[in-house]
């Protein structure tokens, strides 16, 4: 299974790298405009009181004007800290100008006097999806142990798979712990699992 796992990853991984390299800045916002809109079309400011997102690395989609929309009209943004490899992730808030640092992971997260926060909707960037709502992450198992750690404290939470449409795939390899996604929302499409 985890052999399997890496083969898809490793090809999904090229295959995001190689769009994103061949799109023109033009594209690429774009691109991140139609993401936006798809993911204010489900998490509407009125309803919306804490929305974890993410900084995007390499070539994931760029959401990061979602968080400045959605704090600009009274919901609390988050951002993933990452505690170590075995350990599932905690959301600290996040505000427009605040400053990041660069964990282990590569990752930018909030300083430690931004205060923790629990998320009611997660925004989870991932490898590739599939019909079924299925996600292939980078491998840590970050966002399974996340949300498992979530449903173990009874927290009812919304996640939202952000991706670029080229990431769809027919069917993902599954595991026991593997976390399935609510929604996905891409630049064409707001797939819906639940
Ligand atoms: N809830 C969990 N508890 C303990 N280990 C977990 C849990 N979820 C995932 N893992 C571990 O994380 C590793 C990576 O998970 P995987 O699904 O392959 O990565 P990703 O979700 O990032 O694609 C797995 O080998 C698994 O052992
Ligand atoms: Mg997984």
């Amino acid at each position: 299974m985890d052999s399997a796992k890496s083969i898809i990853r490793a090809r999904m991984k090229k295959s995001r790298e190689d769009y994103f390299k061949s799109l023109s800045e033009t594209a690429r916002v774009n691109l991140n405009r139609e993401i936006g809109k798809n993911i204010l079309s489900l998490v509407p400011a009125h309803t919306c009181g804490s929305v974890a997102g993410f900084w995007p690395m390499s070539s994931e989609p760029d959401i990061r004007s979602v968080l400045e929309t959605l704090t600009l009209q009274g919901c609390k943004a988050l951002l993933p800290v990452t505690q170590g490899a075995g350990s599932p992730l905690s959301f600290r808030v996040w505000k427009p100008g605040d400053q990041l640092r660069e964990n282990s992971f590569k990752t930018m997260e909030p300083l430690s006097r931004s205060p923790l926060h629990d998320p009611e909707v997660i925004l989870v960037p991932l490898l590739a999806f599939d019909g079924r709502g299925h996600r292939l992450g980078y491998g840590a198992g970050h966002y399974d142990r996340t949300l498992s750690q979530l449903q173990k404290r009874k927290l009812n939470v919304l996640t939202i798979g952000v991706a670029f449409e080229i990431q769809r795939v027919n069917e993902l390899p599954m595991s026991s712990y593997d976390q399935p996604l609510s929604w996905v929302v891409t630049e064409k499409k707001v797939y819906k699992f639940i």
